[in-house]
């Protein structure tokens, strides 16, 4: 396995739609690994493909935060929201391209999720809380949609300029 670095927006590879995956192949499988160890390292509780600069219909999470508790991995292949709640819920977002910013994103407090395993069997799941509003933040970046495109307008702004700095402050190393 291996640490994958992670694109920041500004970026138009984070804008794009991504691809659905045709079969859980060996190299699907390989990233969906690295994108697990990437998350992990960064630290992070999501990450999908398209942050890593591939335009793949992938997801990874696990949204166990106790001190202490197992961890619980999840890849999703063709992640597609199936149902959503009426009733919503508010959580202060983040994202491992937007390293440092968050802002509050309300949305379905309860979602049923379909998706394709490591192992190629179709899933289906329930999910709520924390872990709710995770694979809809996930799914969103299949989409080529980040977080802040749910904040008002100038506060994205803000945002995009403090990232275009610290990836100027970055390029320079
Ligand atoms: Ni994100």
């Amino acid at each position: 396995m291996s640490i994958r670095p992670i694109l920041i927006h500004p970026d138009p590879r984070l804008k794009k739609v991504a691809a659905p995956v045709e079969g859980v192949s060996d190299e699907m499988r390989k990233l969906a690994e690295d994108m697990l160890e990437t998350m992990y390292d960064a630290p992070g509780i999501g990450l999908a493909a398209p942050q890593l600069g591939i335009s793949k219909r992938l997801i990874v999470m696990d949204c166990i935060k106790e001190e202490g508790a197992a961890p619980q991995p999840m890849a999703l292949f063709n992640p597609v929201v199936q149902w959503s709640s009426d009733e919503l819920n508010t959580y202060e977002e983040g994202c491992l391209s937007i390293p440092e910013q968050y802002g509050e994103v309300e949305r379905p407090a309860e979602v049923t999720v379909t998706w394709t395993d490591m192992h190629g069997a179709e899933c289906e799941a329930k999910f709520d809380k924390l872990w709710a509003t995770c694979v809809q933040h996930e799914i969103d970046h299949l989409e080529g949609k980040l977080f802040i495109d749910y904040l008002k307008p100038l506060r994205r702004q803000m945002i995009t300029r403090k990232m275009k700095k610290l990836k100027r402050e970055r390029a320079r190393g």
